[in-house]
């Protein structure tokens, strides 16, 4: 839908519809490791976990990004897997190895999810968006997010992240039923969890569903985008004004279906979709953002140059978002963040 009053954040007016030139531009996973002030942060912390609980901390990760490029959103610091440890599962991040929970096997484990004292478990979250918002300018929002309920279900039966998510998939093809439980309680806490990211101040909510690539298609429809749906009229619900942007990484030519379906409002492209395909078949129907491969951030060089060139030439003449198609990744020069942020915002290398 297209708006006529004109909107000062690069962001939000491309979620509303409009072409910007040049588009606005952030990152997914924008702080972290690559960062050396982040790594400082971090060393002062004994956990990832730690760094997520303490506002102060995680407010000033949030910032450090903006303070060396010019993006046009900020998003929280925080995790996907604060859900599951809001729902009183234990969650560590192991150094070189990934997150590591108590895996959810059974109904019975089901059982044992606390929904009591959720809230409180997240507030540091909602007290770090409160110390971003104060400090950032009035055109660069701040973007909430959660996971969605598939990927953030995927971690906790699985235990940990996977190749293949075998453990869900299997568990959702044997017990459908007992498997519906888990994401219905993931719809209503990431729901709640999203509109109080809102009333702390977050004006753009992202739903991270990082492993939608992983299901056929009518299980897709089921786990992937009927609880989004779900969570998106919630949301809109509570929180009419804010936009919601979807990302169902690896989902093929089922994003389109996903952006008919699921209610939300822009769509993350990953870096496999074809950037002409994006344009016809995504962009007619919503904002689309994305989809630079992470790796050619990496890489730098003339390869870089031609892609993103590529990029702004397809999809920057409709709604667009320029992003990376996944999180950057930690061994990202800085110089080449530099770079992209340079050839995006002038055109010019
Ligand atoms: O800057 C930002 O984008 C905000 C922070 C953010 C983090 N994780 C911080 C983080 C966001 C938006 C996420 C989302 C997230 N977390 C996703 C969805 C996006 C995606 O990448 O697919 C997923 C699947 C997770 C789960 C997760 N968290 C994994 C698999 C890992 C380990 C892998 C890794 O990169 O180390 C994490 C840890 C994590 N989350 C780190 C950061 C900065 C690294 C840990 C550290 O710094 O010690």
């Amino acid at each position: 839908m297209l708006h006529t009053t004109s909107i000062e954040s690069p962001l939000l007016n491309a979620l509303a519809g409009r072409a910007n030139t040049p588009p606005p531009l952030w990152l997914m996973r924008q702080a972290g490791r690559y960062l050396p002030e982040y790594r400082e942060v971090r060393s002062k912390v004994a956990s990832f976990l730690d760094l997520c609980r303490t506002p102060e901390l995680a407010a000033e990760v949030t910032l450090q990004p903006l303070r060396r490029f010019a993006f046009d959103a900020a998003i929280v610091f925080s995790d996907i897997l604060m859900i599951p440890y809001a729902l009183g599962r234990k969650v560590e991040f192991i150094e070189g190895e990934g997150p590591r929970l108590d895996p959810v096997k059974d109904a019975k484990d089901l059982e044992r999810l606390k929904l009591a004292g959720a809230a409180d478990r997240l507030a540091p979250v909602y007290e770090t968006i409160e110390h971003v918002t104060a400090e950032l300018p009035e055109v660069v929002p701040l973007i909430g997010f959660c996971g969605a309920p598939w990927t953030v279900a995927t971690y906790m039966v699985e235990g940990g992240g996977s190749k293949d998510q075998a453990a869900a998939r299997a568990w959702a093809y044997r017990e459908p039923d007992t498997f519906q439980h888990l994401i219905d309680l993931l719809v209503e806490t990431s729901a709640q969890y999203l509109i109080a990211q809102v009333k702390a101040g977050a004006r753009v909510l992202q739903i991270f569903d990082s492993w939608a690539g992983s299901l056929p298609e009518d299980e897709f429809a089921r786990w992937c985008i009927v609880p989004t749906r779900d969570i998106v009229k919630r949301v809109k619900a509570a929180v009419p004004e804010v936009p919601v942007i979807g990302f169902p990484r690896g989902s093929g030519p089922l994003a389109e279906r996903y952006v008919k379906e699921a209610g939300v409002d822009a769509v993350g492209c990953d870096t496999a979709l074809p950037v002409d395909w994006i344009r016809d078949r995504l962009q007619k129907i919503v904002p689309v953002q994305g989809n630079l491969d992470p790796l050619l951030l990496v890489a730098g060089g003339p390869a870089l140059e031609t892609r993103v060139k590529t990029i702004l030439a397809t999809l920057g003449k409709g709604a667009f978002i320029f992003n990376l198609g996944h999180g950057i990744l930690p061994e990202t020069p800085i110089e080449n963040v530099e770079y992209l942020v340079r050839l995006v915002k002038t055109g010019q290398a």
